[in-house]
């Protein structure tokens, strides 16, 4: 696991592998968050399904991207992150998923591919965005470290249970992408 980490646009083929990391790191993520009973009701086809859906109909700046190592031939798939625009709030753009595998994780494949979702929501004339974070999910580290601020907070109904979210925002995507010129995909 050291080759190179490139990122790209998901193709439909990609479906499985990305259904794979999802299942996998809402497993390890939110445990003792989500109910059991979801999670271990998830499978992998179900999900390569709704990928595949996805991919197959995003529109920009809807974008789903994967990052992939170069270790294997052929590559593998080790992370992805979708975005488009927020479903609430118009002019806004919204980071739907971002997952990267278990193994991966803290080698700056995550950093990486929010900086191209980012900026793709900005290619595609938005200048704000925002994601929603399980308010007990350690992502929030994440996000507060790549500049986003704390904007809202929310309690929503899913899988039988009430779940609190905060909302992480960037007020500038320009002024964002500028400064972090350096960290964008390879
Ligand atoms: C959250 C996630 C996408 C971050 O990706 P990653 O590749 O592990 O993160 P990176 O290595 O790019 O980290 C970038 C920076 O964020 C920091 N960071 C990452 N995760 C962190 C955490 N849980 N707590 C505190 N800081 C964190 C890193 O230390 C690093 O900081 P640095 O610039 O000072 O070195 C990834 O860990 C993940 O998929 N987690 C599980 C699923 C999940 O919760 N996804 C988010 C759903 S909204």
């Amino acid at each position: 696991m050291s080759g190179e980490v490139g990122l790209r646009p998901a193709r439909p083929a990609d479906a499985p592998a990305i259904a794979g990391i999802h299942v996998e790191t809402w497993r390890a993520a939110y445990a003792g968050i989500v109910p059991d009973a979801y999670l271990v009701a998830m499978t992998e086809s179900k999900q390569t399904l709704q990928w595949n859906n996805t991919i197959r109909s995003a529109v920009a700046p809807e974008v789903v991207l994967v990052a992939e190592s170069s270790d294997l031939p052929g590559g593998r798939v080790v992370g992805f992150g979708s975005c488009g625009r927020a479903r609430k709030r118009r002019g806004t753009g919204e980071v739907f998923t971002l997952y990267v595998a278990p193994d991966w994780q803290g080698r700056g494949i995550g950093r990486r591919l929010l900086h191209g979702l980012l900026a793709k929501l900005k290619a595609g004339g938005l200048n704000e965005a925002q994601v929603w974070v399980l308010s007990d999910n350690p992502a929030r580290f994440f996000y507060e470290a790549m500049g986003a601020r704390r904007a809202a907070e929310r309690r929503e109904r899913f899988a039988g249970v009430h779940l609190d979210e905060a909302a992480y925002a960037w007020g500038d995507l320009a002024a964002w992408l500028a400064e972090r010129a350096g960290e964008g995909p390879a």
